[in-house]
């Protein structure tokens, strides 16, 4: 065994920087911050770039002021504008570009036609972006000048925290402080800047006759689902919709701050303010920003795909019913929950286990009595025969050695390979999770990659032959403060791993001048230290809010690699910006309660603005019982979200759907309905796969300009044509909502296909709304590729025959488009685009790619139509067709059409 040799200046450095940081004479108050001053601007053909230099004298506030900067102002496209500022000797941490890539410079000009305009004031340096097609005396999108913000001092935006007053709006770039501010139209619709559950709903407090405001911390940490904190992920991007009563038009906008370093967002309207304002405080990195001109909610959420990547193909079976529940004590415990899925005639796509299948609670392992491999793989191979799937759970944090006789070779084989995080002074950082004490992989290390793709190989080949990964535990989460666990086992034995301190000196990375706003107190509590270091220098001061995304994208990359050609399949519960490249995500630990069922809608749709379109709740909530009642709503209002799973945890009372026969009855109605739509679902997927438009939708993103919608978070769309109305209340038996158009669209219910007796003036309807049933609405002209015959399984489902559901708006028109491919290559293969043109008594079916279709279109149903004398297919008279005079619906059976071909249905 080599003896480990340590770096003597390792151990000095780390510990000098920090002593002299916390020593330095901060004034802790940006008052007297001088702002900077523009210089030396040199017009490029994509836009500008000038030198910032500090206006006065430091003040030093929470760290040092960096005296030079440098600002680019590059035109990207004709919808996005990207603004720049960064210390000029580019000393601060950014975001590597192997880990968020963003699009290269553009080689045309957009300067003189882009949507979007930068202005500046020289001294003191202010920037303010403008519409170019806003009239002159408009507010621009965004502002930082002084003048156009609300006269400082401001009192604390909590009363009893002195830190968030607001002092001076100059901008501040320092080491471990970076402050800019920008006015907002006073009490702006603002959406985004998460992960969080805002009390406020979807649409954020930003203060005024509202609320207080709101304090955003952008800071990834494991909680179980609190209200108005930070949690699981990061994501500072936000889109501000604004609507002008005058000339009843809108337009939305986006902002994105391209930074991983921790952040307190304040959104606030002072006292006697005319505006409401943002303010970003970070404690490192630069500011960087990408605004997006819209101007609708879709395109800006789009172009905001466009800049950080689309997200990742989901395979069909994806979207099928997934079910868990950590407390499965034993592999019997599954099978006997698969059998009782199919006793009760409840479609069961997928089994997942938690780490009740572990051994010892430590990954890529099996427990050798409860769970033998042997047996778990003949389980597994058993579901695959059956068309199901099987995904178990990977936690973060590796168990560390618990003696020398401990020879776990996941943790051993990483040890030689130096893939952990380690300490400054060159061993490997130890915590604690469920194993006990712990390691957790470098994402940023070389041989990381090839070591965790071999170890869900072995696993793997050891019988646990999963589908897709459930990735837990990656805020990074550790169950104490610091390298706890240092000296539990010997480390003499190492023999690479000496990385050494992070590049930057002189800074606190551990207890910097500035304290964000976590909900735990201190940034190293609960987590992996923050002067931890990883591979190239990084600190995780710096990283902290990649780790979960990094260990998504290794382990796609490691599912790719073991499934080549196969879209990987994972859903994680820490994510950052372009996350939904790699994985979906589940809304961590929630509550069986009401509120959190509530709750779910503003979480789904905040994550169709970050592009991780393919996210759901733990249905019937995870912490606590669930009731029956409860349970029942739940499964329905789920089944119209894009990730459907039931989980819950250990301890609380079993509630798989066929615990309740109502539940049971529910959940087949909500599901047969659900697999019905599946060619919409991947559609819209594919949609989101290939230009980033949200599947998911808040009502007003399809009609902008109701303002009655902006605050709707009970309801939601799937696309742009069905409206979910759940019902979200205890004991109700009907539901209020509001249907959109304001009496100009006809929404037909799903289920009777007769039109909805809606409220023309923006208000609510009363729907009735018994337990087992759910409101779905079909919105007019829109034409929907449906399966006829819902299966078991979404592979069942796949291989019977399609039919078609048309419904006609008052001229007589609908128009629908259906993707459709093989729904598992990746990158996706052949594929087809059907499209469902009608007018005029002619439905126009047309067929473009190579994908061959092998199911037939066996029906046709157009609601909203005359009642027909003849009608004819592809030129041929059909005389198999019924009318419903009560719902003005066609039905037209046995077409058989071949999808491949397109054909023409007219009736007259
Ligand atoms: C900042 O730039 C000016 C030139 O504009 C130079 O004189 C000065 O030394 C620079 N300061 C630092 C700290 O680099
Ligand atoms: C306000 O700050 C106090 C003290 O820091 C804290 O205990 C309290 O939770 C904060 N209130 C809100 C609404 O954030
Ligand atoms: C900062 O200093 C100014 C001027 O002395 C004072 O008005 C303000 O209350 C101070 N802010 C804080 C947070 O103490
Ligand atoms: C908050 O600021 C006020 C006014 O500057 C001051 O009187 C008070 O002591 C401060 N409180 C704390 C906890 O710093
Ligand atoms: C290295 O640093 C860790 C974390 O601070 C500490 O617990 C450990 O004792 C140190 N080990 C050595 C050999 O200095
Ligand atoms: C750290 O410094 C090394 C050596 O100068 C350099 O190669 C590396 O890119 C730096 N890493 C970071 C994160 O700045
Ligand atoms: C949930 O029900 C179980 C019995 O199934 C009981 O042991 C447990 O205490 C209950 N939990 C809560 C939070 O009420
Ligand atoms: C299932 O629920 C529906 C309401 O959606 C109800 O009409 C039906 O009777 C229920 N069936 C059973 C078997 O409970």
């Amino acid at each position: 065994m080599k003896l480990k040799s340590l770096p003597l200046g390792f151990v000095t450095l780390a510990s000098v920087s920090a002593a002299l940081a916390a020593n330095a004479s901060y004034s802790y108050n940006v008052t007297s911050c001088p702002g900077y001053t523009l210089q030396e601007l040199k017009q490029t053909d994509t836009g500008l770039t000038a030198q910032l230099d500090l206006a006065g004298e430091a003040c030093n506030a929470f760290g040092n002021d960096i005296q030079n900067l440098t600002i680019q102002v590059t035109y990207e496209t004709q919808q996005r504008l990207h603004v720049k500022i960064f210390d000029a000797a580019q000393q601060q941490y950014t975001i590597p570009s192997s880990v968020v890539p963003v699009p290269d410079p553009p080689t045309t000009s957009y300067t003189n036609s882009s949507d979007l305009v930068f202005n500046y004031d020289t001294s003191p340096f202010a920037f303010w972006i403008t519409r170019r097609s806003d009239s002159p005396g408009s507010m621009p999108l965004f502002d930082t000048r002084v003048a156009s913000l609300p006269k400082t001092p401001i009192a604390p935006v909590n009363g009893t925290d002195n830190s968030t007053a607001l002092d001076t709006f100059e901008l501040v770039f320092e080491d471990q402080y970076l402050q800019v501010a920008s006015a907002l139209p006073q009490g702006a619709n603002i959406y985004g800047l998460g992960e969080v559950i805002a009390s406020s709903g979807f649409r954020r407090d930003v203060g005024g006759s509202g609320g207080p405001g709101s304090i955003q911390t952008l800071w990834n940490r494991d909680v179980a689902d609190p209200v108005d904190q930070n949690m699981y992920g990061s994501h500072p991007i936000y889109m501000e919709h604004r609507y002008d009563e005058g000339s009843n038009t809108s337009a939305t906008h986006g902002v994105l701050l391209f930074s991983s370093n921790g952040a307190d967002v304040l959104l606030t309207t002072p006292e006697n303010s005319n505006v409401s304002l943002i303010e970003y405080r970070l404690i490192g990195g630069t500011l960087d920003f990408y605004f997006f001109s819209g101007p609708s909610p879709v395109s800006v959420i789009e172009q905001y795909g466009e800049t950080i990547g689309y997200p990742a193909w989901v395979p069909a079976w994806g979207f099928g019913y997934h079910l868990c529940k950590w407390g499965y004590d034993s592999i019997q415990a599954l099978k006997d929950n698969v059998a009782s899925m199919r006793n009760a005639s409840v479609p069961l796509e997928t089994q997942w286990n938690d780490i009740d299948l572990y051994n010892s609670v430590r990954d890529f392992t099996t427990d050798p009595v409860n769970y033998p491999a042997d047996q778990m793989k003949a389980f597994i191979d058993e579901l695959h025969a059956n068309g199901q799937h099987y995904i178990p759970i990977v936690d973060a944090a590796l168990a560390t050695p618990q003696n020398s006789s401990d020879l776990y070779a996941p943790f051993i084989d990483g040890f030689e390979k130096d893939v952990w995080i380690m300490n400054p002074n060159g061993t490997v950082f130890v915590g604690s999770a469920w194993p006990g004490f712990t390691a957790w992989p470098d994402w940023f290390a070389p041989n990381t990659q090839d070591w965790w793709t071999q170890a869900l190989q072995n696993w793997s080949d050891s019988g646990i032959e999963f589908d897709g990964i459930w990735l837990d535990m990656n805020e990074p989460s550790s169950f104490c403060t610091g390298s706890c666990g240092s000296g539990s086992f010997s480390q003499s034995s190492l023999t690479g791993a000496k990385r050494g301190v992070g590049n930057e000196t002189g800074l606190d990375v551990t207890s910097p001048p500035y304290g964000i706003h976590n909900g735990n107190g201190a940034l190293g509590a609960s987590t992996v230290s923050t002067d931890a270091v990883h591979s190239g220098g990084y600190s995780h001061y710096d990283t902290h809010n990649m780790f979960g995304m990094m260990e998504e994208i290794t382990t796609h990359k490691a599912l790719q690699a073991l499934r080549a050609g196969k879209r990987a399949f994972t859903i994680a519960r820490s994510t950052f910006l372009s996350a939904g490249k790699w994985t979906g995500h589940w809304l961590g630990d929630n509550y069986s309660t009401w509120q959190s069922m509530y709750y779910s809608i503003q979480g789904i749709l905040q994550f169709q603005i970050y592009q991780i379109p393919m996210v759901g709740a733990d249905t019937c909530g995870f912490n606590g019982n669930t009731t029956e009642e409860l349970c029942n709503r739940w499964q329905m209002l789920s089944a119209f979200v894009p990730f459907y799973r039931n989980h819950n945890t250990i301890g609380s009372s079993p509630q798989e759907p066929y615990r309740w026969a109502s539940v049971a009855n529910a959940t087949r109605i909500a599901i047969a309905a659900r697999y019905a739509l599946l060619p919409y679902w991947q559609t819209l997927f594919a949609n989101a796969s290939t230009q980033g438009s949200p599947p998911m939708r808040a009502l007003w993103y399809e009609f902008p300009n109701e303002p009655e919608l902006f605050g709707v978070d009970r309801q939601f769309l799937i696309g742009s044509d069905i409206l979910v109305t759940p019902v979200l209340d205890e004991g109700a038996t009907t539901v209020d909502g509001i249907f959109p158009g304001r009496g100009t669209v006809a929404w037909r219910d799903w289920w009777t296909h007769a039109v909805v007796n809606a409220s023309t003036s923006g208000g609510n309807t009363t729907l009735q709304a018994p337990l087992s049933t759910i409101n779905v609405h079909i919105r007019d002209g829109s034409a929907l590729l449906l399966h006829a015959e819902p299966g078991y399984t979404i592979n069942e489902t796949r291989s019977g025959p399609y039919e078609l559901l048309v419904s006609l708006d008052k001229d007589g028109n609908a128009f629908g488009t259906a993707y459709v491919d093989d729904g598992e290559s990746d990158p996706p293969g052949d594929s087809r685009t059907l499209s469902f043109a009608t007018q005029g008594g002619a439905l126009t079916i047309s067929s473009q790619g190579s994908y061959g279709i092998a199911q037939k279109l066996e029906s046709v149903t157009i609601l909203g139509v005359q009642k027909p004398s003849s009608v004819s297919v592809g030129g041929q008279a059909v005389g198999n067709f019924t009318y419903l005079d009560a719902t003005q619906e066609l039905v037209v059976r046995n077409v058989t059409v071949d999808l491949n071909e397109g054909t023409k249905v007219t009736w007259q």
